[in-house]
C-alpha cells in the first residue's frame, strides 16, 4: 500500500510516503483501518458484478438445472455436463462462477461430493416458480436498462425528458412496442409482480373485500392479465376486461368470465363497476394522471351506485422503521423519474391528484409490502 510513489486519495495527490502516513493518521485510526475501508469499498464498488453473475447463472439455465434435478445436490462434473450450450475449454470457469454465487447465498456448496443445490433465495431465479424473481432481474440486467442508466449524466445536462429518451430516442413504451424481445422482458417482470401480489390480495380478507360486490372491472393496462386472470377465477360472477395498447393485447383470447380489449386509456375506457390500475399511475405525470382520471370517472357509476377506481401503487413514507422498504421506494421513485419523468407520490400528493381529477373521497385500505391499495370514489 505504501510503496506508490504517487497516489491520488480523495483527490488529493500526495508524493511521499510521509505525507501518506500523515494522511493516514489525520484521517483514520490506523493503517490496518485504511485497508479495511479499501476492502468494504473495493466489494462495494464490485458488487454490481455479482448481479451480472447472477444473470449469466440464469442464462446458463443453472438454477433450473438444480431445480429439477431429484437428488438432494447435484455434482459438480454433472451440472457441467447438463448446460447444453457450454463451451467445453469454459468448463473450469463454472466452479469460479459456482463459488461467487455460492456466497452470494443462491447455491450450497457440499464439499463432500463435489456438489451443489438451490438456497432457499436461489429458488427465487428458478423459471415459473410463483414466487420468481428472475424476471426482475433480468430487465433490470438487460443491456436496454444497463445503457440507460449508463446515460443519467448525459440526460441531466441535455433537453431531453428521460435517460431512457437519451439511451434509445424513444419513450419505454415505444421501445417495448418495435422490440418484441425486450417487451416480452418488460412483460414478464410485471405478470411474475402480479403472481407475488395475488397470494396477498386475494387471500387477506381486506383485500378481497375490496372486489367482492363488483359486478365488472377493467384492470386498464392490464398488460398480459395476469392479475385480473387470478381475480376471474377467484370472483367466477365478476367479469373482468383486461385493456391494454394493441400489441400488448395482441391476439390474446379470453376465456370465461375474462375479457381481453385494446385501446389507448387516454382515448376511451370500457365501461365497468370499478376500475383497476396497477402501478399505472406512477408512470405518468401529474397532469397525464388527472386526465387519465377523469377517463376513469367517466367510465363509471357514481359513488352510490358503487363506481370506484381501484389502485395499487406506491405511497411513499419516508418515516417507515423498515429501512429496506423505504430504500426500495426511494429506488422505484428514481428509475420513475429516469425512465418515465414521472415519480412516485406521498399521501398528500395523492390526494391532490384525486381531488384534481374531481374524486370526492378516498381510502388506503392497506399496505402490500412496497405497494399500497387504495380505493377512490367519484
Ligand atoms: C407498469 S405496466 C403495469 C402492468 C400491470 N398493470 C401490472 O401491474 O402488472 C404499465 C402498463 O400500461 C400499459 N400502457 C401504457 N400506455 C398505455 C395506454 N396509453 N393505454 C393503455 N395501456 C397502456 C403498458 O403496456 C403496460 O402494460
Amino acid at each position: 500500500m505504501f510503496c506508490y510513489k504517487s497516489v491520488t486519495i480523495y483527490g488529493s495527490k500526495l508524493n511521499q510516503i510521509d505525507t501518506i502516513k500523515q494522511y493516514v493518521v489525520a484521517n483514520m485510526q490506523s493503517a490496518d483501518q485504511l485497508l479495511q475501508v479499501e476492502a468494504q469499498t473495493s466489494e462495494y464498488i464490485s458488487s454490481w458484478m455479482r448481479l451480472s453473475c447472477i444473470k449469466c447463472a440464469i442464462e446458463l439455465g443453472i438454477p433450473d438445472i438444480l431445480h429439477k434435478h431429484a437428488n438432494p445436490f447435484m455434482t459438480l462434473s454433472d451440472l457441467i455436463a447438463a448446460l447444453p450450450n457450454l463451451n467445453p475449454s469454459k468448463a473450469p470457469f463454472i466452479p469460479i462462477l459456482m463459488r461467487l454465487l455460492v456466497h452470494s447465498g443462491l447455491f450450497n456448496y457440499h464439499q463432500q461430493g463435489d456438489g451443489y443445490s438451490l438456497t432457499s433465495d436461489g429458488r427465487l431465479l428458478v423459471e415459473n416458480d410463483p414466487f420468481s424473481r428472475r424476471s426482475h432481474l433480468l430487465f433490470t440486467q438487460h443491456p436496454v436498462m444497463l445503457n440507460t442508466f449508463a446515460s443519467i449524466s448525459d440526460w441531466l445536462c441535455n433537453d431531453l425528458p428521460t435517460a431512457f429518451d437519451t439511451a434509445h430516442g424513444k419513450s419505454l413504451w415505444d421501445y417495448c412496442a418495435g422490440e418484441p424481445e425486450f417487451g416480452n422482458i418488460f412483460n414478464d417482470l410485471m405478470a411474475s409482480d402480479s403472481r407475488l401480489l395475488v397470494s396477498n390480495l386475494l387471500i387477506s380478507d381486506c383485500c378481497k373485500r375490496v372486489f367482492e360486490d363488483l359486478t365488472s372491472l377493467v384492470d386498464v393496462g392490464g398488460g398480459t392479465g395476469t392479475l385480473a386472470m387470478s381475480i376471474a377465477n377467484a370472483f367466477p360472477s365478476l367479469k373482468c376486461i383486461v385493456f391494454d395498447i394493441p400489441h400488448v393485447i395482441g391476439d390474446r383470447k379470453g376465456t370465461g368470465n375474462m375479457e381481453f380489449v385494446a385501446g389507448n386509456m387516454f382515448d376511451k375506457i370500457p365501461h365497468a363497476n370499478a376500475i383497476l390500475l396497477k402501478w399505472i399511475l406512477h408512470n405518468w405525470s401529474d397532469q397525464d394522471c388527472v386526465n387519465l382520471l377523469k377517463k376513469c370517472k367517466e367510465s363509471i357509476p357514481s359513488k352510490e351506485k358503487g363506481g370506484k377506481v381501484i389502485i395499487i401503487d406506491i405511497v411513499m413514507n419516508d418515516n417507515s422503521s423498515n429501512e429496506q422498504l423505504v430504500q426500495a421506494q426511494h429506488l422505484m421513485d428514481f428509475m420513475m423519474r429516469i425512465i418515465h419523468a414521472s415519480k412516485e407520490r406521498t399521501k398528500k400528493e395523492w390526494e391532490k391528484l384525486f381531488l384534481d381529477a374531481g374524486f370526492s373521497a378516498y381510502k388506503i385500505i392497506t399496505s402490500l409490502g412496497l405497494r399500497s391499495l387504495i380505493e377512490i370514489y367519484p
